[in-house]
């Protein structure tokens, strides 16, 4: 049977679970709260295959200082383990690029963790010259897809 991986809208909460086990294990709960997490323009996606949260990543209304347009900024995209590799990742971003367009972004960006910058660039994303350090995470780049 095929498994179907179905995008919607959960919570703030819900997205939790999955952030400290896929992004932040090694860091308390309380780490994976962000600013802008319960912001009316914020929007958190779920992937599901059944019941089952599978995904997430979260879209903000947050331009990139220094940059001009509107940006819209996304965080703590993941996909559980057992699923990776079969395209749920793209699809949960082009979820997220898809609203950003329709809020009227100009651009869509983020911190993204140096080992997955080719799953950016794959993705239409350019990925900045400079590395910095979050700490207790890893070196980052950003990583920015223009619109217009
Ligand atoms: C990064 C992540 C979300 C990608 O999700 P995924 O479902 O495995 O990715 P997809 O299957 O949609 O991949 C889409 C394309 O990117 C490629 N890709 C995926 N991860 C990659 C990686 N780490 N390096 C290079 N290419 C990658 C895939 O091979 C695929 O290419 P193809 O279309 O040529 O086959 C997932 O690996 C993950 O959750 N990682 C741990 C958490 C994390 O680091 N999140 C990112 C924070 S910035």
């Amino acid at each position: 049977m095929p498994i179907y991986f179905c995008i919607r809208e959960i919570t703030s909460a819900g997205t939790l679970p999955l952030r400290h086990a896929l992004l932040r294990p090694h860091l308390t709960p309380a780490t994976c709260v962000y600013p802008g997490d319960t912001d009316a323009t914020t929007i958190h996606l779920g992937g599901f295959v059944g019941e089952s949260l599978c995904g997430i990543v979260t879209l903000y209304r947050e331009a990139l200082p220094d940059r001009p347009g509107v940006g819209c900024r996304f965080r703590a995209l993941a996909i559980v383990e057992a699923l990776r590799g079969q395209g749920h990742g793209l699809a949960l971003l082009e979820a997220v690029e898809q609203l950003a367009r329709e809020a009227g972004a100009d651009y869509l960006w983020a911190n993204a963790r140096v080992p997955v910058l080719d799953f950016y660039r794959k993705a239409g994303y350019a990925v900045g010259d400079e590395e910095f350090i979050v700490e207790g995470v890893g070196p980052h780049r950003i990583v920015v897809r223009n619109f217009s």
